[in-house]
């Protein structure tokens, strides 16, 4: 994809330049996530989203991309979740008070990075986006070990806590938010089928997680309909076997089939976009993936 190596490259000095704007503990320690690295999706999309003849929005990619970081940081201490890029996640390394200031301090230098470019419309949109990615969570937290959650409040969460950051990225690259919130969507939904049937090596991360905390993902929803053994481990009980019996149910199938809508979604939403090809292949490449 002519353009995008450099691009990504130079993403990625301005990202270790920024998050060592102020060194110290949570530099260091924003450094240590950076560096693990990571898919870097979201300034793709950027990157995908701009239009042809002018420069592709670099702080917009860096904005994003430290969002996503300063949410990653914050959401493996919510989850309890030691692993993440194949490291030891920051609180399980620093402890929760570095954590929680490291993901403060990401989330600040996001904003810094796109207010200095002095578009306020911008700004206003990653305003908005980061309060929706907070809403996610806390719908969340409302739907913990709750086997009862509706599939539709399911996905609303994810359009929050996913997909509106997708939707961000592609309006800051100046294309189309409707693609961008499918996408995520679908996006999500095969993290939480890789959740229940992952590998650490290619994820970075441990499954089964999901299903310990109580978080009621599609897989495990369509599971707990129909194996009583998966109904009581996501309401809190023992989770012995309880993966097994998920995959047995054939809920992650299904899953990945909603996925696969919310890809078609994603598609039938472009038109004429100069990366056209690129975009489209994303809608494969996210159910896809094993990583
Ligand atoms: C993980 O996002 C969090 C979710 C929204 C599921 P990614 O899978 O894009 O994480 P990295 O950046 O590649 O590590
Ligand atoms: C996505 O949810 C988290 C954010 C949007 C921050 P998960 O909790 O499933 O993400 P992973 O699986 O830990 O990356
Ligand atoms: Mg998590
Ligand atoms: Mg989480
Ligand atoms: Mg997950």
């Amino acid at each position: 994809m002519p353009g995008l190596d450099d691009y990504l490259d130079a993403l990625e000095e301005r990202l270790a330049r920024t998050v060592a704007t102020h060194p110290g503990l949570v530099a260091a320690v924003g450094n240590e996530a950076l560096a693990a690295g990571g898919k870097r999706l979201r300034p793709t999309l950027v990157f995908l989203s701009a239009p042809p003849g002018g420069e592709p929005p670099l702080a917009a990619g860096v904005a994003v991309e430290l969002v996503h970081m300063a949410t990653l940081v914050h959401d493996d201490l919510i989850d309890r979740a030691h692993f993440r890029r194949g490291k030891a996640a920051a609180w399980s390394t620093y402890g929760p008070a570095a954590a929680r200031a490291t993901g403060d301090y990401l989330f600040a230098r996001a904003f810094a990075e796109l207010s200095a470019t002095g578009d306020a419309e911008a700004v206003e949109i990653l305003a908005d986006t980061t309060l929706c990615l907070a809403r996610g969570e806390a719908l969340q937290r409302t739907q913990t070990r709750d086997p009862s959650t509706t599939v539709e409040a399911y996905l609303r969460r994810c359009a929050l806590k996913t997909g509106k950051l997708f939707e961000a990225a592609c309006r800051l690259g100046g294309g189309s938010g409707e693609y961008g919130l499918a996408l995520g969507i679908a996006f999500q939904i095969a993290d939480d089928v890789l959740d229940c049937s992952g590998a650490t090596i290619e994820t970075g991360k441990i499954a089964g997680t999901d299903l310990r905390d109580g978080t009621p993902t599609l897989p495990l929803l369509l599971a707990a309909q129909r194996d009583a053994v998966v109904r009581a481990a996501l309401a809190g009980g023992p989770m012995d076997g309880a993966l097994v019996r998920v995959a047995a149910t054939g809920a992650l199938d299904e899953a990945r089939d909603v996925a696969l809508d919310y890809a078609r979604r994603a598609r039938a939403g472009l038109d004429g976009e100069l990366h056209r090809d690129e975009l489209e292949a994303l809608t494969h490449a996210v159910v896809d993936r094993e990583r």
